[in-house]
């Protein structure tokens, strides 16, 4: 027999060296759910594991991660003071811009913050945007958008993650921090973000269903991959500097179509419906909890992603699972 690729597979040192795919601590970003007050640290039901914090709290679990390696984390707002217009998102004291405030003052340049930018926690009815006629409006909706990044970009943030879905909100963004000379504010463009039921768990922690309808006039259809790489390279000629694909797991082609098309870094996020199975099945003994995550992780690196957003980075680095 000429070929017998089971050699290359004889030992684990072997094994090792042949590894197609590698995985590092550098490549995850760690999701948190920020609220208003002190003090608090209340679980979030759907997703075991995950908080709630207010910024004293979420500092106090920082610098835990950061001893862990986890230095880079993505802020979302779960706001409480709501209205049509989302005021509340982008106002000078508001709950992101503060946090970040706060955290940069800690932890400088050893914490990478990202934070998400979406007004759908902020607004009355939980769409990611202005609503006209229960539509909702790109256009007002970009403006209120770009100053949202703007107030983030000035606390100190990072990087940006836009993840409203409007026509056009990177090349806004990235014309209002160059208006105010925020040139090194990085934007992860969730440019492909589907119209999925794998949010569910997340609605409940950012307090931001809907309370009407859904999201399918501006998330994009499961069923386009070719659209979905049309929205990708909008967002790359419209100055992002990260693609990302969201969900994950039921995308991984369209991360590899992204990875193929596109010279730009490529992220996935792992989101919250598929954290919440993994960790029903296991808590019910059904499944290996640390041989699945890896799996899948090396499944996110595998088709392309080098950036991976998940809620499970914790456990990996705490309990030592790479
Ligand atoms: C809203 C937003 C959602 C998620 C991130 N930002 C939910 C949605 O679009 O309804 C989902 C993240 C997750 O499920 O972990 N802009
Ligand atoms: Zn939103």
């Amino acid at each position: 027999m000429l070929h017998r690729p089971r050699r290359l597979r004889k030992n684990p040192v072997v094994r090792e060296m042949m590894a197609e795919t590698k995985l590092s601590k550098d490549m995850f970003v760690y999701p948190y759910f920020i609220v208003p007050g002190k003090q608090v640290v209340h679980a979030i039901d759907a997703m075991p594991g995950v908080n709630h914090f207010s910024t004293d709290t979420l500092i106090r679990d920082v610098e835990k991660g950061l001893e862990l390696g986890v230095n880079k984390i993505m802020l979302f707002g779960v706001g409480d003071e709501k209205s049509e217009d989302a005021r509340s998102a982008y106002h000078d004291h508001s709950l992101v811009p503060a946090a970040v405030r706060e955290l940069k003052k800690q932890f400088g340049e050893d914490l990478y913050v990202v934070t998400d930018v979406c007004v759908c926690s902020y607004t009355t009815h939980g769409h990611c945007g202005i609503l006209k006629d229960d539509y909702v409006q790109n256009d007002a909706t970009v403006e209120v958008i770009a100053k949202m990044a703007v107030a983030h970009a000035q606390a100190g943030a990072d990087m940006l993650a836009p993840s409203d879905m409007m026509d056009g909100r990177i090349a806004a963004i990235r014309s209002s921090l160059d208006n105010q000379g925020l040139i090194n504010t990085a934007i992860m463009s969730h440019a492909t973000k589907f119209a999925s039921a794998y949010y569910g768990p997340f609605r409940e922690a950012a307090d931001c269903a809907p309370s009407k309808g859904d999201r399918k006039a501006y998330q994009m259809d499961f069923r386009n991959p070719q659209e979905a790489l049309r929205e990708a390279l909008l967002d790359e000629t419209e100055g992002a500097d990260v693609l990302m694909v969201k969900p994950a797991l039921a995308y991984l082609d369209v991360m590899q179509t992204l990875k193929q098309h596109s010279n730009l870094p490529i992220a996935c996020y792992n989101v919250s419906g598929e954290y919440a199975m993994v960790k029903a099945a296991a808590e019910k003994g059904w499944i290996d909890e640390q041989k699945i995550v890896m799996e899948t992780m090396y499944a996110f690196a595998r088709a392309g992603a080098s950036i991976i957003t998940t809620y499970h980075i914790r456990d990996i680095a705490e309990k030592n699972w790479m």
